[in-house]
């Protein structure tokens, strides 16, 4: 499974952290950083487009996007069509736009959400399967726009 990451310098220490944790969880998933790759600052669209077209081409299976609210750099992930990315700052929210949205992609606060609850998120959200039935409906809607 091919796990691609993107951030601006709001979210890069939380997306360090992160890269952290599932290196060392989870053998079986290769992550792709497309940056940026320091605190210098930067803009969110880029990174949020960059990171939603590696998932949408299938060139990455699944996708987390960081800024410093995780709102900016979604924002800029769900416009690249194809790409359904939740807002997550609970372990709740992570079960749901699973289960629910098929939520191929999340994004996290650096600055609204700690990193342990972040690896926390990112656990359920990875765990998690996606229920089908009524929510492929609401999914395929989604897909079609
Ligand atoms: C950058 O200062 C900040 O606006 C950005 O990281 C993010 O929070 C936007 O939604």
């Amino acid at each position: 499974m091919i796990l691609a990451l993107g951030c601006d310098h709001g979210g890069y220490s939380l997306k360090e952290a992160v890269k952290n944790h599932i290196r060392e969880n989870y053998k079986d998933i290769k992550m792709v950083d497309l940056g940026t790759n320091s605190e210098e600052s930067v803009d969110y669209p880029v990174y949020g487009k960059l990171c939603g077209e590696a998932v949408a081409s299938k060139k990455a299976d699944l996708g987390i996007v960081f800024c410093g609210t995780g709102i900016g750099i979604s924002i800029a992930a769900n416009k690249v069509k194809g790409v359904r990315c939740g807002l997550c700052t609970s372990v709740e929210m992570a079960h749901l736009t699973k289960q629910h949205n098929n939520a191929n992609m999340i994004s996290l606060g650096g600055r609204t959400t700690s990193p342990e609850l972040a690896c926390r998120i990112v656990d359920e959200w990875l765990k998690t399967d996606f229920e089908g039935g009524r929510h492929q409906r609401r999914v395929d809607m989604l897909d079609a726009e």
